[in-house]
């Protein structure tokens, strides 16, 4: 069984660059299915995330090659429409092939993801807007089936909440239907620009980029093309949080720093020091970290992908402070592991009160889910002895080579095979 081995109390220098945005290129990969021919992906992160999706692909009839950090995914010979449920409980976001399938092929079939440690992840928006379009849908023997012989038809969806899945499997689905899609209330995540981004380069109408209304006039056909993923704002803010947390100077690259203004102005707030850079930024620590109030919301909110790696810095802060859940119904349970470390933390619903400590220990912890084990990591890294995290094909599916960044930082961390 792999585990991350970390011994903490060495400060962080140096600097390190950010893979290719798992949030996005996962749904970049699935919009290659909207057209015959060869898409190229480039800046792709070397994830079990994305080896999984390139799996789904392939049973669908598309051809995957990677070549480093490209991915060349020619979906000329897509003849099926089912994602199986072996591959789609092994990465729920699987789900986002529903669109495509159903736009392209006017059927789909894909298993039904199911919940996951931090929540239910239902998914009856995506559903309600594909209904929407005019396709028909259908629930048996755990399947999701969309169909649509005659073609998905344009029309306004309004989102109960902007969930990101959901803006994307709609956008993947509007771009070929016919007429005019309106989807208000819309995710802004910047993952969801750089897809508009590839949807355009495809051939795709698409207007409000950025913004909570999203209009798509659908066309007949797209066309394959070439993208860049943009980088991974969540691993970056996961590496600045590593140097704000034992207290060093790091700096981290090839990321848009705008796409992490609010967690950087929380960090600021927290008693750190930024140097913007034209691809990324620098973090220096000017004193003790002090206590910060934080509550997750969609873009531009704080993102609910940062809150456990935050409450890991708050751990150490000084002073006490709240951190509220808003996104996702069960996304603390790495807190009890942290609390093994001598962190001090009650759990009040969807609220935690976090009580900062001189010093966290070292000790045997558990990785519940991808940003909770990334955050035992980081307290790993500011803990006194070591810290041993097990269960980390969490961590592996979601961050390339992050023992490896934090060791050229400095850290002493490796992965053991026990
Ligand atoms: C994406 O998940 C990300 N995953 C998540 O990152 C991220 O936390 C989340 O967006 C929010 O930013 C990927 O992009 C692969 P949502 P997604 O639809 O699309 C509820 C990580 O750590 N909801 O915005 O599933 C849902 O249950 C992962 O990298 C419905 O109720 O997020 C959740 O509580 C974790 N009905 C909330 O909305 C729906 O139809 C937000 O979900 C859809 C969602």
């Amino acid at each position: 069984m792999s585990t991350i081995l970390v011994n903490g109390g060495r400060v962080l220098t140096g600097t390190a660059r950010v893979s290719g945005a798992k949030n996005s290129a996962l749904k970049l990969m699935a919009a290659a299915l909207l057209a015959p021919g060869a898409s190229v992906i480039r800046n792709v992160p070397d994830i079990t995330d994305v080896a999984v999706m390139a799996d789904v692909l392939r049973h669908l009839g598309a051809t995957v090659t990677r070549h480093g950090h490209t991915l060349t995914i020619d979906a000329t010979g897509v003849a099926d429409v089912e994602a199986p449920y072996e591959l789609v409980a092994q990465m729920r976001a699987s789900i986002v092939v529903l669109g495509p399938l159903v736009a392209r092929f006017g059927r789909a079939r894909v298993a039904m993801p199911g919940g996951c440690n931090i929540g239910s992840r239902k998914i009856d928006m995506h559903v309600s807007g594909l209904e929407r379009l005019g396709a028909e849908i259908a629930f048996e023997h755990g399947f999701i089936e969309a169909t649509a012989p005659s073609g998905l038809t344009g029309a306004d969806v309004i989102l109960d909440f902007p969930s990101v899945g959901a803006t994307e499997n709609l956008l993947m689905a509007a771009v070929l239907a016919r007429g005019t899609t309106v989807i208000d209330n819309a995710a802004r995540e910047p993952e969801i620009g750089d897809l508009v981004d590839m949807l355009v380069a495809m051939g795709a109408r698409i207007e409000g980029r950025g913004t909570a209304t999203l209009t798509v006039e659908g066309v007949e056909a797209l066309a394959p093309a070439e993208h860049a993923t943009i980088g991974d704002r969540i691993e970056a803010g996961t590496l600045l949080a590593a140097g704000a947390i034992t207290g060093g100077e790091v700096t981290v690259t090839g990321f848009e720093p705008m796409h992490l203004e609010m967690v950087l102005a929380k960090m600021v707030r927290a008693g750190c020091a930024f140097e913007i850079l034209p691809d990324g930024a620098t973090v220096r620590r000017t004193g003790p970290l002090g206590a910060v109030d934080v509550a997750t919301l969609p873009f531009p909110g704080f993102p609910t992908d940062m809150q456990a790696q935050f409450m890991a810095m708050m751990a150490i802060a000084d002073g006490s402070c709240v951190i509220t859940e808003n996104v996702f119904e069960n996304r603390f349970m790495f807190a009890d592991e942290l609390k093994r470390m001598g962190a001090d933390i009650d759990i009040e619903g969807h609220r935690a009160i976090v009580r900062g400590v001189e010093r966290l220990e070292g000790a045997p912890v558990r990785s519940p889910d991808l940003r909770g084990g990334a955050a035992l990591v980081l307290a790993g890294l500011a803990a006194e002895g070591e810290t041993r995290v097990t269960d980390i094909h969490h961590i592996l599916r979601g961050y390339e080579g992050l023992t490896g960044k934090l060791a050229a930082l400095g850290a002493d961390v490796r992965i053991a095979e026990d």
